[in-house]
Order: structure tokens, then C-alpha cells, then sequence
């Protein structure tokens, strides 16, 4: 199937945050573009915002001037849905109600012929569940934006049990025609990103919770170790309390109270408080005029080393030897079982397991625990633990050696899987479950948290490249420590791991 001719009307219903944005999108790769609102004069002024925007982009040199009239003369704001039976794709974008969207597209079907595709932006609601009961539910797809439109690449192109596949991929292909990266999903409870994000917000609640650190602290994990745009309590400050806990909620009633989504009882706290964050001026930070955002705790560093011991392979953590030969430590290689020994301390990275735990386990004396990085070789921040018998003493060395090669540490409580690994963990076992029940592929999962919320990388190629075991192992300890189904391990991550696959091969 091939995208639509750049000469088919787009119809966009709701003229919105969403809809004056998609307008634009479609507008600027070429089509002839009708607005309709039914709030008086919504649409009118949707255009009129719309000029605006783009003789910005004209006065910056992003659009020619030839290019601006162009795109101005193709769009019109109408005045009802009568005028649009001869358009190519229609795309809602009103409330988020199933009821009032089912009587638009109904009203729909009787204007529209039957060639022309009904595409519906819902976040939230089953593309199935919209399409029952209309004569053409085949032709009836999810189209999801993100915010804002013509920023944002991603476009989730949601199937329902009816959708026409053909739909589907000219759906596909009109995206990627308009500069957006499109993937496929089937229609579940969250459709890609809203689904495997939640854990990436739970975790840092749950940290916070258990009084494993604070906010800033967290957050400075997420973005220097981690990789992250920004850490849970800034973002979900931005996003707004009400509007993140609702989508929260909504997910965990959908999916029969899964404890994998459960919501956080720390959020609901600042929603039942009407702190929503930024806009509100008080989420976990303040915003007021003169408001101060908290530093991140850093733990001090006393002396240096000139050589250290390295025991085995340490895994995706090896990048920390190169940055130690740069820094004139002296790395003696031994075989063993992935530690690295420096001064009084013994450290090794997260194996999900607490840091007492594994020091008796393991029988592991002054044992320091280090987190995950996106970028070993690179980063300037890790989260770090220790057993409850490791001396001062080595807790000082182990920072001092990080301090050595450039990296910050900051203190967690004894929790298992520490911050970055245990949540990475987390959204690579979502991820899984999503590839396991066939709602998309393993490409398009990576490619959704990419161009949808800006993840360093997707989680399925970051398990692959971290190990697929070492995420299955952190989560079986997670699931052992807390005892709950939350951190059940999914079937097709067990299943990668015991034929030695990746998720890529
Ligand atoms: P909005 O409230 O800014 O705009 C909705 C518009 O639809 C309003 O102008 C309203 O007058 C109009 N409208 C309501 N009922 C109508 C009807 N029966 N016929 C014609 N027009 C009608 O909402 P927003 O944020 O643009 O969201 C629209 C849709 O996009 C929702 O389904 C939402 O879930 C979805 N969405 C929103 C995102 C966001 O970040 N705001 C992101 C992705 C999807």
C-alpha cells in the first residue's frame, strides 16, 4: 500500500492542542486541509493561529515565502462535516470520550465515501471498541500524535480487531510521507509508549516511597547516569500530576489492576493536594518566582589510587577500565567473577540483588554496589550502596576511585537493583510483554520510546546490548526482595536468555 496522493483532502475534526497541530503537519507535506470544530469559531481562530505559526517559520527562513502562501491556501476551516465528502483521510482529535467520538464517526460514514480512511488520535481508548457497530469498521484505525504535533516523530498506527491492513499501512506509509516515524501497534491499553513508559515514572515514585534518596538526587541519576532527558519528578512536574496519575490509572484499571502498573500513592498525595507541578507552581519542586531546585547529594571523595584490581569481565561496566588507564590507575587483571577491588573496597555493578544480601551471599567483605549507566565510558554520575558491615573506609575509596575518573557518586539506600538498572529492568520487561503478545515488533517498541519520549535508547536494544540475563537476573531479584508479581520477569525475556538470543537477532 502507498501513502495518500499529496492531492487528497485531510479532514481533521477538533482544533485543538492536537488538532490545529496535526493540521499542520499534513498541510506542510503538501495536502489541501479542512479544520472543523464545533465550538463556534474554534476552527476560524485554529487557522488564523495556524498563519501565525507558519509566517514564523517564514520569517526564520524555515519556509519560503512561495511556500507559505502555498500552504495558507489549502486550508480551510468549514463549517460542517456535510463539506467533507470528498475527503481522503479524516483524523479526530476532539474530547476524549468514546461515545461522542463513535457519533462523529458514524455522522462520518454517511458523508464520507467508503474509500475514505476514519483515523481517530485517542490516547487512550480502544480502536476497537470506536469502530464496533459502524458499517465499515474496517477502514477505522488509530493515527496517534504526539505533543506537540509538528515537533514530535512518532505517529502510533493503531489496528483494532477490524482494521483492513491495507488501512493500516497506508496509514504507515502517509506518515512517513509527512517526515514522521510511524510504527504499528495493535489496539491494548496504552498502545506502545503510554504502556512501556510506566515503569520509567513508577520506579523513581517507588524509590522515593522507600526513602531510597530524594527527587533531585533521583532525577540527576536518571538524566546523567541513566541517559534520560529528564528524571520522573522533573518530567512528571511538566507533564502535570493530574494528567500523568490519570493516564496511570487508567492503564492499571485496563489491564484488570496488573500490579506492574499500579499507581503511586506519593503522586496521588500532590494530586489530592492540587500540586500538578509546574503548572500549578508546586509538583515535587517548587515553581514560584524565586523558587530554588534542589541539588543533587553527591558523597565525598579522600584520596587517590594508583592501581586497582580487576576480577573478570565487569560486563557493560568494562568501559570504566579505559577511563581509569586515563587517569594513571594501574589495572592488574585477574580471572574471577566480575569485582573490582581498590583500597578497603570491593565493587561491583547491580545484580538486582540488595548490597547485604550479596555480601552474604557471596561472602564479600566492605562489598560497594554500583548502578547501571546508559554510558559507562562517559558518564559523570552513578548511584552507589553498600552492605551494611562495609567499613567507611572502603565506602570513601569506592567514591574516591569514581571521583578519580570523573564520576559523582551519589548515595542510594540499600534497595534492590538500585535506580537506572532497576528501571531500565523494568521497561525492557514491558517491552517484552509487548513483542510476546504480538501488539507490535521489537523494531518498532525501540523506535517508540526513541522518537516518543526521547529515550537514550530503545529498551529492547539496550537489553541487548547490557545482556538480556543481567536484566532477567536484576528482575528475578527484584521479585525475590519485594515478593511481588510486579517484577515477574516476562516469558519471552526468559525465553531469549535460555537460547542465548538477543532481542535483535
Ligand atoms: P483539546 O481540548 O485541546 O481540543 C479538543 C477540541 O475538540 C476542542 O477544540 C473542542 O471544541 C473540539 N471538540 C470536542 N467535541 C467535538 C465534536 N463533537 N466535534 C467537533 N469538535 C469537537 O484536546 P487535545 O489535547 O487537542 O486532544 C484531542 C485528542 O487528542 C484527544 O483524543 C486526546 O486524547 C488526544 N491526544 C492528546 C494529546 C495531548 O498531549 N494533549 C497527545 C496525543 C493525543
Amino acid at each position: 500500500m502507498t501513502a495518500l496522493d499529496k492531492n487528497t483532502l485531510v479532514a481533521v475534526i477538533g482544533a485543538g492542542a492536537m488538532g490545529a497541530g496535526i493540521a499542520q503537519v499534513a498541510l506542510q507535506a503538501g495536502h489541501p486541509v479542512a479544520l472543523f470544530d464545533n465550538r463556534a469559531n474554534a476552527a476560524q481562530q485554529a487557522v488564523q493561529g495556524l498563519a501565525l505559526q507558519l509566517g514564523r517559520l517564514a520569517e526564520k527562513g524555515r519556509m519560503t515565502e512561495s511556500s507559505l502562501d502555498d500552504c495558507l491556501s489549502r486550508l480551510h476551516a468549514i463549517e460542517s462535516l456535510g463539506q467533507l465528502a470528498h475527503a481522503g483521510l479524516v483524523i479526530e482529535a476532539i474530547v476524549e470520550n468514546i461515545d461522542v467520538k463513535r457519533t462523529v464517526f458514524q455522522d462520518l460514514e454517511d458523508i464520507c465515501e467508503p474509500t475514505c480512511i476514519l483515523a481517530s488520535n485517542t490516547s487512550s481508548l480502544s480502536i476497537t471498541a470506536l469502530a464496533a457497530g459502524l458499517k465499515q469498521p474496517e477502514r477505522v484505525v488509530g493515527m496517534h500524535f504526539f505533543n506537540p504535533a509538528p515537533l514530535m516523530a512518532l505517529v502510533e498506527v493503531i489496528s483494532g480487531l477490524a482494521t483492513d491492513e491495507g488501512v493500516a499501512d497506508c496509514v504507515y506509509q502517509t506518515a512517513i510521507a509527512w517526515r514522521k516515524k510511524p510504527v504499528h501497534a495493535r489496539s491494548t491499553p496504552g498502545f506502545i509508549v503510554n504502556r512501556v513508559a510506566r515503569p520509567f515514572y513508577a520506579e523513581s515514585f517507588r524509590l522515593l516511597q522507600e526513602q531510597a534518596s530524594d527527587p533531585a538526587t533521583l532525577d540527576a541519576l536518571m538524566r546523567d547516569a541513566g541517559g534520560f532527558r529528564m528524571g520522573a519528578f522533573e518530567l512528571t512536574d511538566l507533564i502535570g500530576h493530574d494528567v500523568n496519575y490519570a493516564v496511570t490509572c487508567s492503564v492499571f484499571d485496563a489491564y484488570y489492576s496488573d500490579t506492574r502498573f499500579q499507581p503511586s500513592l506519593i503522586q496521588k498525595e500532590l494530586v489530592d493536594a492540587g500540586r500538578f507541578g509546574r503548572k500549578s507552581g508546586q509538583g515535587f519542586f517548587e515553581y514560584h518566582e524565586g523558587a530554588v531546585k534542589p541539588e543533587p547529594k553527591v558523597l565525598s571523595a579522600k584520596g587517590v589510587f594508583d592501581r586497582c584490581v580487576v576480577e573478570g569481565d565487569l560486563g557493560v561496566a568494562q568501559g570504566l577500565l579505559a577511563r581509569m588507564g586515563q587517569a594513571g590507575i594501574e589495572v592488574v587483571q585477574r580471572g574471577g567473577l566480575g569485582l573490582l577491588r581498590v583500597g578497603e573496597a570491593v565493587m561491583a555493578m547491580s545484580d538486582g540483588r540488595m548490597a547485604s544480601q550479596r555480601a552474604s551471599e557471596d561472602g564479600l567483605q566492605n562489598l560497594v554496589l554500583f548502578d547501571l549507566a546508559h554510558d559507562f565510558t562517559r558518564t559523570n554520575r552513578l548511584a552507589i550502596t553498600w552492605a551494611s558491615n562495609t567499613s567507611d573506609q572502603a565506602r570513601i575509596d569506592a567514591v574516591s576511585l569514581l571521583a578519580q575518573i570523573g564520576i559523582q557518586a551519589s548515595a542510594l539506600g540499600d534497595v534492590p537493583g538500585l535506580a537506572v538498572l532497576r528501571t531500565v529492568a523494568m521497561l525492557v520487561n514491558e517491552g517484552a510483554e509487548v513483542v510476546l503478545h504480538g501488539v507490535s515488533s521489537a523494531a518498532d517498541v525501540d523506535l517508540a520510546m526513541e522518537a516518543g519520549v526521547n529515550y537514550p535508547i530503545g529498551p529492547l536494544a539496550w537489553a541487548d546490548t547490557i545482556d538480556p540475563k543481567t536484566i532477567l537476573d536484576c528482575l528475578e531479584h527484584l521479585q525475590a526482595s519485594y515478593g511481588e508479581e510486579r517484577y515477574r520477569p516476562s516469558l519471552l525475556l526468559r525465553r531469549i536468555t535460555q537460547e542465548g538470543r538477543r532481542f535483535h537477532d
